[in-house]
């Protein structure tokens, strides 16, 4: 049993990538997982403000809002599922506001297998020129 959790980032309740997250979480409880699905459009997560306090405050961020139990979350997860539209050839706002609020525990991410659900109006090629802010994001993952 792995501990899944997927962070969904289209403001659209009945979107494309919102109706893939729910088919992925479907399949993988059918197999005995255990599966988080946050919609972050719907949470209270505000701009990090680089003002490096995590840095000096042992990870914790000035900011008090959805995030950090969102963080907590995210450190138990086995698996890490990213899902997001594309906007102007890149991710969703929601969904780099996202990472960005990542840079608290940024040194101690873990170990998790991760997936992507991308949803795009064009085609393949628009979209993997478009990907570059979550790889840059998981190659900061341990494994
Ligand atoms: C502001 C905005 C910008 C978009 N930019 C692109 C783009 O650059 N390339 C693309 O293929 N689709 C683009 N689209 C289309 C969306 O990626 C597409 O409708 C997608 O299915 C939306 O995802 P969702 O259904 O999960 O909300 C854009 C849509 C919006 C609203």
């Amino acid at each position: 049993m792995k501990r899944i959790l997927i962070i969904s980032s289209s403001p659209r309740k009945n979107g494309n990538s919102q109706l893939l997250c729910q088919k992925f979480c479907k399949g993988a409880e059918e197999k005995g997982h255990s599966v988080e699905l946050i919609r972050i459009a719907e949470k209270e997560i505000g701009y990090c403000r680089a003002c490096d306090g995590c840095m000096r405050n042992n990870g914790e961020c000035v900011l008090k809002d959805d995030m950090n139990e969102i963080l907590k979350t995210f450190q138990d997860a086995d698996v890490l599922v990213l899902a997001t539209p594309i906007y102007f050839y890149g991710i969703s706002a929601q969904m780099k506001t996202f990472i960005d609020r990542t840079y608290p525990i940024w040194q101690h991410l873990g170990c998790k297998d991760v997936y992507y659900i991308i949803s795009a109006g064009l085609d393949k090629a628009i979209i993997e020129r478009s990907l570059g802010d979550l790889d840059g994001f998981v190659e900061h993952l341990e494994k």
